[in-house]
C-alpha cells in the first residue's frame, strides 16, 4: 500500500492486516514501550488545512511513538496566505525531505491531488476531504467495535444522523461492509441522506423506533452545519427530538449496544450527555485506539 486515501475498495486482507497490527501497537503501548524505533529518520508532515483535534493530535502522537520526526505545517501563518497552491506547498515540503504528507482539507479529493502529484517515495494518507472520506477515523473505528464484539459477522449497526455530509459514514459504510458486517442501517431524515443511498448496500430508516431495534453498535453522527447552506440547516432542538440519542431511545436497541462518535460531539443536539458519558459509550476508547490504528498504517505504508 502506497497511500491511503480511502477504505473503498480497500482488500479485507489489508483491513485486517491494519487491525491486527494496531493490536500489537496497544499491546507496546500497554506494555509501557514509550517509543519504537520503525520510523526513526523519517519525516512526516501534518498539513491540517481544516481544524482538528483528534485526528491530529493522535497523527503526532502515533508518528513520535514510532521515532519519526514530526512537522505540524501552522496552515495560518504558511505562504497559503500569500496565495501559495496547494501542490506548490507540497512541492516545496517534499524538498525538504519529507516521507509522509498527513492531509486534512475541506475540498474532497485534496489528498488524492497531492498522492498524484508527489514522488513515488511518498506516501500520503487523508486525515479526511471534505464529505468524501475519512478512511484513519474508519479504521480505528472498526478496531474498537472489534475490541468491543470481537466478530464482525453477526452484528446490527446503525450510523445515524448527517449522512449527507459526513465523510465518516461514508468511510464507515465501505469497511463494514468488506469486514462481512450483515445489516448496516443507516438512520436519518431524507434531507440528511445523500441521493440513491441505498446503493452503499445499506438499509434506510427516517426514525430511530424502528431503526433501532436489535441493534448492536450505534454510531452518531455530528450535524455537519459547516457544510450546509442557510435555509437547509435544521434546529437543534427539532434534531434533537427525533435524532438525538436519549437514555430512552439507546433503550430501543440491544441492552449490550456500544454507543460511537467520531468527534467532536454537540451535546443536546446528536446526543445526549447522559448517553455520552454512560456506562455503553465506548466514545473515548476510540480516541485511544486511534493512537494505535495510526502507528498501524504509518508503519504499513512505510513497509516496515
Ligand atoms: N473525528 C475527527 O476527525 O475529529 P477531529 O476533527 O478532532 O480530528
Amino acid at each position: 500500500l502506497q497511500h491511503l486515501l480511502t477504505t473503498e475498495g480497500l482488500p479485507l486482507s489489508m483491513l485486517l492486516h491494519i487491525l491486527d497490527t494496531a493490536e500489537s501497537f496497544v499491546g507496546v503501548t500497554e506494555r509501557d514501550v514509550k517509543k519504537i524505533p520503525l520510523l526513526r529518520g523519517k519525516s512526516i508532515f501534518n498539513l491540517f488545512f481544516e481544524s482538528s483535534t483528534r485526528t491530529r493530535t493522535t497523527f503526532e502522537i502515533a508518528a513520535k511513538r514510532l521515532s519519526a520526526d514530526v512537522i505540524n505545517l501552522n496552515i495560518a501563518v504558511s505562504a497559503q496566505s500569500k496565495g501559495e497552491t496547494l501542490l506548490d506547498t507540497v512541492d516545496n515540503l517534499s524538498a525538504m525531505n519529507a516521507d509522509m504528507f498527513v492531509v486534512r482539507h475541506a475540498q474532497s479529493g485534496a489528498a488524492h491531488l497531492i498522492a498524484k502529484h508527489v514522488r513515488s517515495d511518498i506516501h500520503v494518507i487523508n486525515a479526511g476531504d471534505g464529505s468524501h472520506a475519512h478512511p484513519t477515523q474508519a479504521l480505528l473505528d472498526m478496531f474498537t467495535i472489534r475490541r468491543y464484539k470481537h466478530d464482525f459477522r453477526n452484528l446490527r449497526v446503525a450510523i445515524i444522523g448527517d449522512i449527507l455530509h459526513s465523510r465518516v459514514a461514508r468511510s464507515q459504510i465501505h469497511a463494514l461492509t468488506t469486514l462481512g458486517v450483515p445489516e448496516v442501517r443507516v438512520i436519518a431524515p431524507k434531507t440528511l441522506l445523500p441521493k440513491m443511498v441505498e446503493r452503499l448496500g445499506v438499509h434506510v430508516y427516517h426514525d430511530m423506533a424502528t431503526g433501532l431495534k436489535d441493534v448492536d453498535v450505534l454510531m452518531m453522527l455530528r450535524l455537519q452545519n459547516e457544510r450546509m447552506k442557510g435555509a437547509n440547516l435544521p434546529s437543534a432542538e427539532e434534531y434533537f427530538k427525533y435524532y438525538g440519542l436519549t437514555v430512552d431511545k439507546l433503550s430501543l436497541a440491544r441492552r449490550d449496544a456500544i454507543v460511537m462518535h467520531p468527534g467532536p460531539m454537540n451535546r443536546g443536539v446528536e446526543i445526549d450527555s447522559a448517553v455520552a458519558d454512560g456506562k455503553q459509550s465506548v466514545i473515548l476508547p476510540q480516541v485511544t485506539f486511534g493512537i494505535a490504528v495510526r502507528m498501524a498504517v504509518m508503519s504499513i505504508l512505510t513497509g516496515n
